[in-house]
């Protein structure tokens, strides 16, 4: 009986193939990053995303072909929704392709969902229900709550910016190139304490806002020119990153009380994205489910940020729940990840 799944995943800047099976044994993944091509644009052009991924994704598949019988492929999964949409194209129509070729059944798969199931991946034991997901990424802000797999609720969600958006933006008025958030991340490890910019939004209930601190950043910055030196730099760094996690510590335990007032016994709490590769970050949300006395699920550092495996596990998932697509989907820019509930 086949049962592995191809996954792609193709929605912004990282050109990824998977291939796990329904135990969720990881059997194949290649990802092949963006960042180099991008990086004299100051973020993701998205015509040459489009193109490169065309590119890109037929070099992994024809190496894909070394490790992989097409005859023990069940399904083909690929991100369709959020994203950029030359790429969900190419990624869509690369899979339609193979399962036209081989008779082989299609599972469009939302790239958020694929982010939620980045924590079980080469865990012994996947999150239980219900879970609370706050979702930091370069794309999305948001609070998810999980009452099963493919029931979710979006609860609150970033009013303009995301996190990573924030931390790209702030980066690249230090003078890093793009993505500034790891850089953040690690000229921060020399910063010091003395500089103060301002917060970001904490009104709006569940919702998030950073383009305010943003700008507060940046009007900073213009009135220091002149102490501008490495010191000054890492110190920034650092200020913009512990403002912004204590803003996600003040809204995630918001949100948890939230949950907590609907009459749900919430013990576990996920934090998933690009941004939940920062060290900080972790480290206060696991501070504040520490003192909640909820259990923290966060991905290895490899699967923070956008690849194929996650899309994998969702796709799995569905697989085994035999939820396929119809071949005549269309992928789509922006769609909220409560569209996907198994209803
Ligand atoms: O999940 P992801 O790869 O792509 C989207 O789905 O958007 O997230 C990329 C984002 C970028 O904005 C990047 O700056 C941010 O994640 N990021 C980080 C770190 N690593 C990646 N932000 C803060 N600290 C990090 N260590
Ligand atoms: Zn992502």
């Amino acid at each position: 009986m086949p049962n592995l799944l191809i996954a792609i995943e193709s929605s912004c800047d990282d050109s990824c193939i998977s291939v796990v099976s329904s135990k969720f044994e990881i059997i194949y993944e290649k990802s092949i990053s963006q960042i180099d091509l991008h990086k004299a644009y100051g973020g993701v052009f998205p015509e040459l995303a489009s193109r490169s991924h065309l590119e890109y994704l037929q070099i992994i598949l024809a190496d894909l072909r070394n490790y992989v019988d097409i005859l023990d492929v069940k399904a083909v999964a690929a991100t369709y929704a959020p994203g950029l949409i030359g790429g969900l194209l190419v990624g869509c129509g690369i899979a339609k392709g193979i399962c036209h070729m081989y008779d082989k059944k299609i599972i469009p798969v939302h790239h958020l969902e694929g982010h939620l199931e980045s924590v079980n991946i080469e865990k012994e034991k996947h999150v239980d229900y219900p879970n609370l997901t706050l979702l930091v990424s370069g794309g999305h802000c948001q609070f998810i709550l999980a009452k099963s797999f493919g029931n979710y609720e979006v609860l609150g969600k970033t009013l303009d910016d995301s996190v990573g958006e924030a931390f790209d933006k702030i980066g690249k008025m230090l003078g890093f190139e793009y993505p500034g958030g790891p850089k953040i991340e690690e000229f921060a490890k020399n910063g010091n304490d003395y500089i103060e910019i301002g917060k970001p939004m904490i009104d709006n209930g569940l919702n998030f806002s950073f383009s305010g601190f943003k700008t507060s950043v940046m009007r900073f910055l213009e009135k220091h020119k002149e102490d501008i030196n490495p010191d000054f730099i890492a110190s920034v760094c650092k200020n913009a990153q512990d403002r912004i996690s204590e803003n996600l510590v003040y809204k995630s335990t918001l949100a948890i009380e939230y949950v907590q007032k609907m009459g749900i016994d919430l013990q576990n709490f996920v934090l998933c994205g690009g941004v939940a590769a920062n060290k900080t970050i972790i480290a206060n949300i696991q501070s504040l489910c520490n003192e909640k006395n909820i259990r923290l699920y966060h991905p290895q550092l490899k699967y923070a940020t956008d690849n194929a495996t996650m899309i994998a596990f969702a796709g799995v998932k569905r697989m085994n729940l035999d939820l396929f697509g119809d071949l005549a989907f269309s992928p789509v820019s922006r769609i909220p990840i409560s569209e996907v509930n198994i209803r």
